[in-house]
């Protein structure tokens, strides 16, 4: 299956298959002012199944220990799990060694370790390429590194349905371009750019590509050794994970040459007044203690994914995005934001004129949980000359069902105004 497209044809979860997956997942049976909950703020941050409650439980009763430091027991049990873990997440994605995977506090961090270390390898003049419908993660670490330094950022515009901007990629990508840094789905839009073609083309340049995969790791699946790509980070809490938690893939040769971004324990080999030298990978851009629980519970997120089928997964959402879709669009008034034939469960609008954020609020009162505002993107919002939108990101666990509560509530918000 080619990593950038969900698997066809489409067939969503059974309501039995449904339940069970919703029934791993505790908080979902909560009420919100007496209703049930409806979770659509998934891009935000996803639930937590039992088992990745129970990992971090688990850790804190039984092994609670500092890990790559102790002889003790408890610290080599906690080391063990933590280098399982982050041989699960190698496997996840594809990637050819553990040591190509670093543990970051989530994608944030991930590209701010990458900004300040190519800021030391790059030179005045030289071109940095993101797009137009980055999150401003992806966006202001580089605009800092370029302001201090000299460098020049250079963006791919977004077409009006959401997708890029092909022509214009072309136009951009020059000998100067040292850097292509671009999300693979928009949290915004939803769209799933084609970051195969995308980073081929950078690598006829010679540009390095970092893929943005926050969006894109918790629906389709990922092969990094296919895709190419030279860096790939993404969080851990949107895919079922804890916060704090997220990755960091580089290929071992690209996360060779760089330096290192925080110093302190663990990175290094020795420590002299004179001179320090680090550590070999991934330790070297691992200093302090890291989020051990973070990282066993994220683990466990993954083993959930893995058991549930990332390709069954992907099936089921690209169904209820088909299915709210055609609902939405029937709604009198209702401007969809993002409407690339290839994109994934976000779906972000505004109806008629009515602010995103008293929409927002209405639905909350209604037991319906999403986001409104910029998402993080405001050129997004700068592109599409709006305050922002009401948007609705879905993931393994919802159902028809709740989209035909959503809808049912929208119907009732139209009236109100
Ligand atoms: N980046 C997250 C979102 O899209 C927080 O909501």
């Amino acid at each position: 299956m080619m990593p950038d497209t969900p698997t066809k044809p489409l067939r969503a979860f059974t309501a039995i298959e449904s339940e069970q997956i919703r029934s791993l997942f505790p908080i979902l049976g909560r009420q919100i002012y007496g209703k049930q909950l409806v979770y659509f703020d998934n891009g935000a941050t996803t639930q937590k199944p039992q088992r990745v409650l129970d990992s971090i439980q688990n850790y804190y009763t039984t092994y609670n220990s500092n890990v790559h430091r102790g002889v003790h027991f408890l610290s080599q049990q906690a080391t063990d799990v933590m280098e399982d873990a982050r041989k699960t997440i190698q496997e996840f994605i594809n990637a050819k060694q553990a040591e190509e995977i670093i543990f970051t506090s989530g994608a944030t961090e991930s590209i701010n370790l990458l900004a300040s270390s190519f800021s030391q390898l790059l030179a005045k003049g030289d071109e940095i390429l993101i797009s137009a419908m980055e999150h401003h993660a992806n966006i202001v670490p580089w605009q800092m590194i370029c302001e201090r330094y000299g460098y020049h950022l250079r963006v791919i515009p977004i077409l009006d349905n959401g997708d890029l901007d092909l022509i214009a990629f072309d136009k951009l990508i020059t000998p100067k371009t040292k850097l292509l840094s671009v999300v693979q789905v928009s949290n915004t839009l939803g769209t799933i750019n084609p970051i195969k073609q995308l980073i081929d083309k950078a690598h006829q340049n010679n540009t390095a590509v970092i893929i943005d995969g926050s969006q894109a790791v918790q629906h389709l699946k990922i092969d990094v050794q296919e895709l190419d790509c030279d860096f790939y980070v993404f969080s851990g809490h949107k895919l079922y994970g804890p916060t704090g938690t997220g990755v960091l893939y580089g290929k071992k040769n690209r996360l060779e040459q760089l330096p290192p971004y925080k110093g302190g324990g663990d990175m290094i080999k020795e420590v002299s007044f004179e001179k320090t030298t680090y550590n070999d990978l991934p330790f070297k851009f691992e200093a302090g203690t890291p989020n051990i629980e973070g990282i066993i519970g994220l683990a466990e997120a993954i083993h959930f994914i893995n058991h549930t089928g990332i390709a069954s997964i992907a099936n089921h959402e690209a169904d209820l995005l088909n299915y709210f879709t055609d609902k939405l669009r029937a709604i009198p008034g209702i401007r969809i934001f993002g409407e690339s034939s290839n994109k994934i469960a976000v779906i972000s609008f505004l109806l008629r004129d009515i602010h995103p954020y008293d929409i927002g609020v209405l639905l909350d009162k209604m037991g319906i949980a999403v986001r409104t505002g910029h998402h993080c993107t405001q050129p997004i919002m700068q592109r599409y000359q709006i305050p922002g939108t009401v948007r609705a990101s879905l993931a393994v666990y919802n159902t028809r069902a709740e989209i035909d509560v959503f809808i049912d509530a929208l119907h009732r918000i139209n009236k109100m105004f």
